[in-house]
């Protein structure tokens, strides 16, 4: 059964609907037709969701007449390269496409980032619409438009703002997300509630366990609150010059220690922001901007539902060190004029944006956390 909601993305004459709900893909045809400008379309994805998500997409579009080919890319970070991207570019090209043929984006955020440059860029621009998979794409990547792949210098450095003409969010593909992906695309739900809205970071404390035990109506409410909380802030910034960037609340630490695991399966992107998130707050209360007790509070739900907190539960416990992250801190897009943007917090709920952090600050509270880290990587004396 379908059960479905639909937001807005207002930006004008590039505005869209998310469609977030139960059964969604099995509308997708219908829900698509309207939006697109001949009954034709491409369909980028990776091997793991093809084999679980893609005939019931298929046999949608086959249900609404809209003609279709599918390109399948192999899963995982390593595929949204430029080797991809020029391969991925090439086979779509070969399939004879017109200006006016769509792209969907059906996967995580890797396939809806690599589809979406790939829909800025050819013929100058196609319409493409988003099919996330994962949590961390329906909460959060397949919203807003930015598209883009990784280079040698770092993750996302060549990419596009592109909107999508169409967010398809179909809660039921979440049943077959590993639970490690859904608590790092989790730590993303629960960003939003940390960054500007306590009262859904209040219900998060209560509802997420149940949620990521595979609570339906959890999940939807959670979908839906995320994708409306990042359709607002990207109405009224769509480029990230001002009030977005708080979206990047965790990332930059996050960032850094991603850097450091080599963006693999040692540290998932949610995974760091998760630890990212944990390290703006003990920041901010150290420096005596947020009450202590509500930093503690994010260390205890993080614990409760089983996201990393200390730097020692990741990288196979070998430490990190404070100047080497700092060095990627330095190297973020968010650095201007040579100063580190840290999105720091006032309190649950209230995030913002500081410039103000001395390098030394930082440093030492870094060495402090990695400190930790080392002692507990280190053998104990005797054992
Ligand atoms: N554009 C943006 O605004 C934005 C925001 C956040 C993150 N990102 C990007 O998103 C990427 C991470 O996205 P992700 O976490 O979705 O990773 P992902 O796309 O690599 O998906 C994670 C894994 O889950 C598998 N998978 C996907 N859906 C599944 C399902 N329903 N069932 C079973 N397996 C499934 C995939 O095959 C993959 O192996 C990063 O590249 C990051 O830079 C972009």
């Amino acid at each position: 059964m379908s059960t479905r909601e639909s937001l807005r993305v207002e930006l004008g004459p590039r505005s869209y609907e998310i469609i977030v709900g139960n059964g969604v893909i099995g509308e997708a045809g219908a829900l698509i037709a309207p939006v697109i400008r001949q009954p034709r379309a491409v369909i980028v994805t990776d091997e793991t969701v093809a084999r679980l998500h893609l005939p019931r997409l298929e046999a949608s579009l086959d249900a609404a007449a809209i003609a279709h080919q599918s390109i399948v890319l192999p899963p995982g970070e390593a595929t949204k390269d430029f080797v991809h991207f020029a391969k991925l570019c090439e086979d779509i090209l070969a399939l004879g496409i017109e200006r006016g043929t769509p792209l969907i984006a059906l996967g995580g955020g890797v396939v809806g980032d690599l589809a979406g440059f790939a829909a800025a860029t050819l013929l100058r621009g196609l319409d493409y619409v988003q099919v996330p998979t994962t949590l961390l794409a329906q909460v959060d990547s397949s919203v807003g438009g930015k598209t883009a792949i990784d280079s040698a210098h770092g993750k996302n450095l060549v990419g596009a703002f592109h909107q999508p003409v169409l967010v398809l969010a179909d809660i039921d593909t979440l049943a077959t997300l590993p639970r490690r992906e859904l608590l790092a695309g989790y730590a993303e739900v629960v960003k939003y509630g940390l960054i500007r809205d306590r009262g859904f970071y209040d219900w998060l404390e209560e509802a997420g366990p149940a949620l990521i035990a595979g609570d339906g109506a959890a999940r939807r409410r959670a979908v839906r609150e995320s994708c409306a909380a990042k359709a607002a802030v990207v109405a009224v910034d769509e480029r990230e010059t001002g009030e977005r960037q708080l979206l990047n609340f965790g990332h930059t630490f996050g960032h850094a220690l991603e850097a450091e695991t080599g963006f693999g399966d040692a540290l998932l992107h949610g995974e760091a922001v998760a630890l990212g998130m944990r390290l703006a707050f003990d920041l901010s209360a150290r420096l005596g901007l947020c009450p202590p007790e509500s930093a503690a509070r994010v260390r205890r739900h993080f614990n409760s539902v089983g996201l990393p907190v200390t730097l020692d539960e990741v990288a196979n416990r070998r430490g990190f060190d404070p100047d080497a992250l700092l060095l990627h801190m330095a190297k973020d897009k968010k650095v201007r004029d040579g100063r580190i943007a840290l999105i720091l917090a006032r309190d649950i709920g209230a995030a913002y944006v500081s410039r103000e952090v001395p390098e030394a600050t930082l440093r030492a509270f870094l060495a402090a956390e990695a400190g930790t880290a080392k002692a507990l990587a280190s053998p104990s004396p005797g054992g």
